[in-house]
């Protein structure tokens, strides 16, 4: 799978939301997560995310390794929704986001 880290933290550009075909990318309150088990690893969404918050799962670089299971807890409650776009913004977030600090600059 690939995976979203902090740079897109209060950021959301959703650039990467318009390439996934298979619309997987979902949306939090402060970032968004791919769903580990719906992204199929096009890797369509990497080179779009203007502030490079985009990474294959084992190219995560070391400081932002906890978003691996961040972007996949997320998914706890959710199960497979099988599409982001019917389910909109999604009003949580992983607890890992929920602590930081405002990122926007
Ligand atoms: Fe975030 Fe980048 Fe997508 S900022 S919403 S991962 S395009
Ligand atoms: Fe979609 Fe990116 Fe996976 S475009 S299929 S989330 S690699």
């Amino acid at each position: 799978t690939y995976v979203i880290a902090e740079p897109c933290v209060d950021v959301l550009d959703r650039a990467c939301v318009e390439e996934c075909p298979v619309d997987c990318i979902y949306e939090g309150d402060r970032m968004l997560y791919i769903h580990p088990d719906e992204c199929v690893d096009c890797g369509a969404c990497e080179p779009v995310c203007p502030v490079e918050a985009i990474f294959y799962e084992d190219d995560v670089p070391a400081q932002w390794s906890e978003y691996y299971r961040a972007n996949v807890d997320f998914f706890d409650d959710l199960g497979s929704p099988g599409g982001a776009s019917k389910m909109g913004k999604i009003a949580k977030d992983h607890p890992l986001i929920m602590a930081l600090p405002p990122m926007a600059a």
